[in-house]
């Protein structure tokens, strides 16, 4: 099922404070293609309402072809700080950017047409909770598009992740052992689509259509750049 090594949000926040500043030159290369082909699969169109959940220093944000309608959240304000100064270079003024939690989120139900999560299922304590939280502020028949390493079902492969697990989970980086499959089952989500991307096709690129009922009040985007 899923890993049995539990993050802790308290290091998490303090592992990505401290790779804020090398974010970018670590992982910007090695994720590129992924977040390519994630842009591609989530559609954004013009006026649609996308969320980012868990942006970090925001290296998705040039792969959009439009930004009016934005949000980026995240847990840690150094993160966002690094988003922020790309929305400036950008010149991407609708772009906002919030400090929240994923697995509790402020947002209105229904809030957003679409919504990305890349490399961060794996990096939060309770991924279930972050990926109901998606389907609720997310619009039925919205696009949800997950990118992300998942635990591989090659045995050796497979074995080798459970063994990084407990070094890897307790640095707050990520957990390297979570599995996809019963993932999606505990969230109540069905990919209509899967692809493996970059190196090795080490990592999968998931989009499932949010399939719920529609709920009467459809929220506001809630504006703004919060405790940055
Ligand atoms: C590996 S980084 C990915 C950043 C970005 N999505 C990307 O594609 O480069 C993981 C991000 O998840 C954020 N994060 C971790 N736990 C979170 C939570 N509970 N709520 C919101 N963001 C969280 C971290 O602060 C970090 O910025």
């Amino acid at each position: 099922m899923r890993s049995s090594w539990h993050l802790s949000q308290k290091t998490v926040s303090q592992a990505y404070a401290l790779v804020s500043p090398v974010y970018d030159l670590v992982f910007n290369r090695i994720f590129y293609p992924g977040r390519v082909e994630a842009i591609k699969v989530l559609e954004p169109g013009p006026e649609d309402r996308i969320l980012e959940v868990g942006i970090g220093t925001g290296l998705n944000l040039p792969l959009y072809p439009h930004y009016h309608r934005l949000v980026g959240m995240d847990l840690s304000g150094k993160m966002l700080r690094k988003a922020q100064a790309r929305i400036y270079e950008l010149n991407a003024p609708h772009v906002s950017l919030t400090v929240m939690d994923a697995m509790r989120m402020g947002f209105a139900d229904n809030t957003f047409d679409h919504v990305l999560a890349t490399y961060v299922i794996s990096v939060v304590p309770d991924p279930t909770q972050v990926l109901q939280e998606i389907k609720r502020v997310c619009r039925p028949k919205g696009h949800i598009v997950i990118l992300n390493h998942f635990k591989s079902e090659h045995p050796v492969m497979g074995r080798l992740e459970g063994l990084m697990a407990p070094i890897l989970t307790r640095t707050g980086l990520f957990k390297p052992d979570l599995q996809l499959t019963p993932l999606l089952e505990q969230a109540g989500l069905i990919p209509d689509q899967i692809q493996r991307v970059n190196l090795f096709s080490g990592w999968r690129l998931i989009r499932c259509i949010n399939t719920k009922e529609m709920s009467p009040e459809v929220g506001p985007i809630e504006g703004g750049t919060d405790g940055l």
